[in-house]
């Protein structure tokens, strides 16, 4: 299958907008932030965390849309001698878990098609077709294994409008996503 277009000038527009950007305000992006971005897809979202100086790390269960996200942050790394490490991993988000410490958990689920919106970017459409998509019931349940895991917030994309799951300490509006942000529980009882 053709590679997709994979747009790096969104990476590098969206890294511009730097740290007031909705993604990096709810992530709390800062230069050596431990950052697991647990549903990678095509990376954008990881590369910009990356750009603002995050160590990410990216995990990704669809094997053919792994094989494309390392094409794509090795065309990343390729011209950006500034982008903070970056690793990837075809695996469950779950199980990076064990083989790291993360202080940000970042869960980007596929959303369904938006009945009024504009007909999606190609690269979006085709990772509509290889993804694997998540219920909001899974969604719970992950968020609440990750606050477990991470050391400071577990941040979730969801639209704009969407319900949110469970009680989000916080919430950051973008254009047109908003991402609830759950503290851990190293952060609620320290003495943990
Ligand atoms: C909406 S896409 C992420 C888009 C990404 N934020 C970007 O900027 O390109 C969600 C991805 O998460 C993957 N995914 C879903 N559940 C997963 C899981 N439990 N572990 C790892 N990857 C998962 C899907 O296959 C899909 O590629």
């Amino acid at each position: 299958m053709a590679t997709p277009d994979l747009d790096l000038a969104v990476v590098w527009r969206r890294a511009r907008a730097g740290r007031r950007a909705a993604l990096a305000k709810a992530c709390g992006a800062a230069p050596g932030l431990r950052v697991h971005d647990a549903m990678a897809g095509w990376g954008t979202d990881g590369l910009v965390l990356a750009a603002l100086g995050c160590v990410v790390h990216m995990s990704e269960c669809e094997t053919l849309v792994h094989r494309l996200l390392g094409e794509r942050v090795e065309a990343v790394a390729a011209h950006a001698k500034h982008t903070g490490a970056v690793t990837t991993a075809c695996e469950d988000s779950r199980d990076a878990w064990a083989k790291a410490t993360f202080d940000v958990i970042y869960f980007d689920p596929m959303f369904g098609p938006h009945p009024k919106s504009a007909a999606p970017a190609k690269r979006m459409r085709m990772l509509a077709k290889l993804a694997r998509e998540t219920s909001d019931a899974e969604l719970v349940a992950l968020i609440e294994a990750a606050e477990a895991q991470a050391k400071d917030r577990v941040v979730v994309k969801r639209r704009a409008n969407g319900p949110r799951l469970g009680e989000p300490d916080w919430s950051v509006r973008g254009r047109s996503v908003r991402f609830d942000v759950y503290r851990s529980l190293a952060q609620r009882d320290p003495s943990r």
